[in-house]
This record gives structure tokens, C-alpha cells and sequence, in this order.
């Protein structure tokens, strides 16, 4: 068990669209040996048939709604990567599976820096408190210079960035970089299409093959950068990565497979396997604990048209699950056999029979289950993993249809249920139409499709103007507060009262009128 525990990592790739997520995760299957061409998942993903085309609606917009699981084997670890859906309009799934990973690396684009996105996601890593390694891809681009990226990360994040490795030139001049601990140079060469490894020459900087490989100009800026950094008299400090103070930074190519392995190894080297969790009783679940518990932080319905199924994803927290297990679904007290246990690749199906902490298994087929329950083999453990976080657009749903209206509430509960979005009620409402909150705008098409595809209900939108959202101290009383113009009271599913805003302005106005009061952009 102890080793079992010792070798897994588990963690998810947080970027912005084309940074590079998609490439990165495909060059991690290469070096792992589970694809053996780079281009199989893309070219499959165009052919229509792959990773996470589970619903019809991703396959029609050529994009990733659905997170994936992917399991490999690396230099005797066992690596689970959870796969964050990488769009525009990107949803709260995309958050929840950070609820379920130990670690993550922020695939940043060398010529944007940080964006949009990536503050984000980052944000809810740094919440959870874990270890973030930064990649700074598409150096064979023109890029930012170096220290204006890592200043950048340091000022806009409030982390330290330290450069595990730094780059030899950039864009067509980039060819590898020289490495901090062993003080060696790593030269790539191209391969086409970065299909298969690329072949690699280490040397110092010393060595005359280096000296040659590199353009004079370039050798000379990178040595004076290696003299200063060299100079910097900075530490590697492996603490301060743990506990996400620090976050080690590598330079590379996901694309041409520059630098790629020396980050997995980073990565694998400094991350932390399986971590503990907190049970809401305060007692603290170390992996190893003897009996088998895990959460579920995603759920996924009707993955299989023709089945109609539902998937439960469960991060197993504490000691080994196996197939067939009887274990309690603490939220309903009821007990239960795990027969229908799966590996989730795409569409692709394996049973699972035995999984360890780390590790995540599909259950198929149970109702009842809602993201953040518990399955334990000791009922007195239950986790309060999955945090709500404040939507940012809100959107009124009806059914135009009456005599489609029984589907339509049916598929509606059982999508809150799920968490496709999340359910809000106004204080004082004047209308029982029911009011819908999101991370991001796709979802509320999301919830159209499926409730068209699975319920066969038509439903109609009318967008709402809030765009910000804040969880109010729960001692005070609604009517206690005073709601300006652009500000409204509502509940949440869990009747905890949030106040919604029309703009950030809006919220400074109504902090300002209520001046004293509490307010979180998550749950207290
Ligand atoms: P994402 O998942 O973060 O959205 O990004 P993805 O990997 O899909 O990459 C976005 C685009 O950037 C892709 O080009 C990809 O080939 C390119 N890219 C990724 N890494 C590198 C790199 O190191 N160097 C360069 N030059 N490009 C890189 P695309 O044209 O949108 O897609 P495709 O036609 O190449 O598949």
C-alpha cells in the first residue's frame, strides 16, 4: 500500500486557450510510452471519435467540454492526469476537477504571459494550497524575454518563480535549455511534427559541440544570463514548492518535445504524492488509512447514447478500493455494492478492480449520487471537498412548452443535481421562473442541449444582468441589508444568501452601504 501511495501523482493542466494544454498532454502520453505517435489523440479528436467527444454538442463545436482521465505509466510511477476542459467559455468543471488533484502545472505561452484563464484556474489551485509548476511554452516563438515572464508571475501571481531551467534563444534560434542543478545543456533536435522523441545533446556550456550548436549571439546572452542567475544566489527551496510559495519554473516546446521530459521528471521529482484530507469532523485521512474512502468531483450523465448511463468520478481519498466493495454513500446513509467500476479513456471503458489513493474510478450506473458525496467503508468519514464558486453569468430558463413542462423540471432538477449550474432563488422574486448561474455563458447551452437531447424538452433563455457574485456572512439577516440600484438578494441551493451584482462597481456600492458585513467570493 505504502508504495502503491508513494508512486502515484495526481494532477491536471491549468492554461488558457492555446497555451499549449492539449500538445503538452499528448507529449506526456509520448514520453510515458501510452501513445506512441504524438498527433493519435488531435487526429482523433478531428476524426470525431475520441478522448471526451461524449456528448454530441462537443463533437458539433470541435471542442472539450468533458473532463477526461488519463492514466499512464512513467519511470515506475503511476501518473494520473485529470484532463480540465479547455475553452472560452469554460465551466465550473473545469474547477471542480481541481478539487480532486495534489498538484498542477500552468502551461503558460511564452509571447502572452499570464491570461486571463490561467489567473483563474491559479487562483483556485492557490485556494487548495497546492504545489504549481509553471511550464512557459512555444519558446520557438517569438517570445517575452525570460525575466520579464518570471517578473511577470511574481508580481501578478504573488509567488516566487524560481527557473529550474532557462532557455537557449528563442523562437527559430531556440534550442534547448541549460539546466540549473547539473549546470548541463540540453540541445533538441527537430523531429517532424514532434511525432516521436526528439533526439538530445547534453554538454556545459563549456563544451565546444554546445558553443557551436548555438548562434554566437545567442551563446554569448545565455551565458551572461547563467552568470547572473548563477550570481542571484538563490535556492532551490523544496518546502516552498509544497506548500505553493514557490512555483518552479521550466522553458521549453510541447509542440517540438523541447524540454518536455526534463518537466515530467521536475515535476515528478518535486510534486507530492497522494496528500491527506480533511473528514468534517476535523479527523485527518491519511492515505494509508485502512478503509477505502473517496469523494465524487464530477459527474457525467448519458456519456453513452446508447445506455443512457451516468458516470460518478471518484478521487479515492484513503486505502484501496476493489471491485464489488460494499461501502456507504454517506449523504444517504445508505449501503452499497461498487460492481460497475470503470477506467474512464474517452469513450473507452476498462473495469477497474483495483484502485489507490490518487487513483479515480468511474462508477456507471448509480443514481443519487451528487458531486462532493462521499463512499466510504467507514461511514464516519465524510468530505466537504467541493467548494460552489461565484458565477458570472446568470440566465432565466422556461419552458415554452406546457406540455413538455413535467421533462422540462425533471431534467432541469437532475442537471442542478448533477452541477451543470448552479440554482438561485431572488429574495423577494416576482417571477417563479427559475434562475440559473454559471461560470461561464456554454454552460446555459449545455443545460438547452441536454435538456432537448436527454428529456426532450424545449426551454427558452433570458439572460440576467449579474455578472458579479458574493456570499454573504451568514449571521445577517436579509433584511438587515441595503440593496442599491444593480444589486439583488438571493439563495443558493443550500439556501445561503449571496448578493448578485450587474458590475464590480456595483458591488464596491453595495459593500460601502453596508459597510461591516462579510462578503466571499466562496462560501463561508
Ligand atoms: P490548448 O489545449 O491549450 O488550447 O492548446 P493546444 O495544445 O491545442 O495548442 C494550441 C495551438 O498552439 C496549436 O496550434 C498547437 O499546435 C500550437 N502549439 C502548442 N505548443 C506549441 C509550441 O511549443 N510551439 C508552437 N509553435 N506551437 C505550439 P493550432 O494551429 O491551433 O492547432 P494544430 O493545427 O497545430 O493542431
Amino acid at each position: 500500500m505504502a508504495a502503491e501511495v508513494a508512486r502515484r501523482r495526481s494532477f491536471a493542466i491549468v492554461s488558457h486557450p492555446d497555451a499549449g494544454k492539449t500538445t503538452l498532454t499528448e507529449k506526456f502520453l509520448l514520453y510515458g510510452g501510452a501513445v506512441h505517435l504524438a498527433g493519435s489523440v488531435k487526429a482523433r479528436r478531428n476524426q470525431r471519435s475520441t478522448t471526451s467527444d461524449w456528448l454530441e454538442l462537443e463533437q458539433k463545436r470541435g471542442i472539450s467540454i468533458s473532463s477526461t482521465v488519463l492514466q499512464f505509466e512513467y519511470n515506475g510511477h503511476r501518473i494520473n492526469l485529470l484532463d480540465t476542459p479547455g475553452h472560452q467559455d469554460f465551466s465550473e468543471d473545469t474547477y471542480r476537477v481541481l478539487t480532486a488533484v495534489d498538484a498542477a502545472i500552468m502551461v503558460l505561452d511564452a509571447g502572452k504571459g499570464i491570461e486571463d484563464q490561467t489567473l483563474k484556474l491559479f487562483e483556485v489551485c492557490r485556494h487548495r494550497g497546492v504545489p504549481i509548476f509553471t511550464f512557459i511554452n512555444k519558446m520557438d516563438r517569438p517570445a517575452r524575454e525570460p525575466l520579464d515572464l518570471l517578473d511577470e508571475l511574481e508580481r501578478v501571481l504573488s509567488i516566487n518563480a524560481y527557473p529550474v531551467n532557462w532557455p537557449l534563444g528563442a523562437g527559430k534560434e531556440f534550442k534547448g535549455v541549460w539546466d540549473r542543478h547539473t549546470k548541463m545543456a540540453h540541445l533538441f533536435e527537430r523531429v517532424p511534427g514532434g511525432a516521436y522523441r526528439s533526439p538530445e545533446f547534453t554538454g556545459s556550456l563549456a563544451d565546444p559541440l554546445i558553443r557551436e550548436k548555438l548562434d554566437p549571439q545567442t551563446y554569448e546572452t545565455v551565458c551572461e544570463e547563467v552568470e547572473m542567475l548563477e550570481g542571484a544566489g538563490t535556492t532551490f527551496n523544496a518546502e516552498d514548492v509544497l506548500h505553493a510559495k514557490t512555483t518552479p519554473v521550466y522553458f521549453g516546446s510541447a509542440l517540438n518535445n523541447f524540454g518536455v521530459e526534463l518537466l515530467l521528471d521536475g515535476f515528478l521529482e518535486h510534486s507530492t504524492p497522494p496528500t491527506p484530507r480533511q473528514s468534517m469532523d476535523g479527523a485527518t485521512i491519511e492515505p494509508h488509512h485502512p478503509s477505502f474512502s473517496g469523494f465524487v468531483f464530477k459527474i457525467q450523465a448519458n456519456m453513452d447514447p446508447q445506455h443512457r448511463d451516468r458516470v460518478a468520478f471518484v478521487r479515492v481519498v484513503s486505502g484501496k478500493f476493489e471491485r464489488n466493495m460494499a461501502v456507504t454513500h454517506v449523504q444517504s446513509g445508505k449501503k452499497m455494492r461498487l460492481s460497475n467500476a470503470n477506467k474512464i479513456f474517452g469513450s473507452d471503458r476498462e473495469t477497474v478492480e483495483e484502485a489507490y489513493p490518487g487513483d479515480v474510478v468511474g462508477i456507471v450506473g448509480k443514481s443519487g449520487f451528487s458531486i462532493g458525496d462521499t463512499l466510504t467503508e467507514d461511514a464516519a468519514i465524510r468530505y466537504d471537498e467541493i467548494p460552489y464558486f461565484a458565477p458570472e453569468c446568470f440566465s432565466y430558463i422556461e419552458s415554452p412548452e406546457p406540455v413538455q413542462f413535467k421533462r422540462f423540471r425533471t431534467g432541469l432538477e437532475q442537471l442542478l443535481q448533477e452541477g451543470v449550474m448552479q440554482g438561485y432563488e431572488l429574495v423577494n422574486a416576482t417571477r417563479a421562473t427559475p434562475l440559473l448561474g454559471a461560470a461561464g455563458p456554454l454552460q446555459f447551452e449545455i443545460v438547452q442541449y441536454r435538456l432537448k437531447a436527454e428529456y426532450g424538452a424545449d426551454s427558452r433563455l433570458e439572460a440576467a444582468p449579474w455578472t458579479v457574485t458574493r456570499w454573504i456572512d451568514p449571521t445577517v439577516e436579509a433584511a438587515r441589508l441595503k440593496a442599491p440600484h444593480g444589486v439583488r438578494l438571493a439563495h443558493d441551493r443550500l439556501q445561503r444568501l449571496v448578493v448578485l451584482c450587474e458590475s464590480p462597481w456595483a458591488l464596491r456600492y453595495f459593500a460601502e452601504q453596508n459597510e461591516g458585513v462579510q462578503l466571499s467570493s466562496l462560501p463561508f
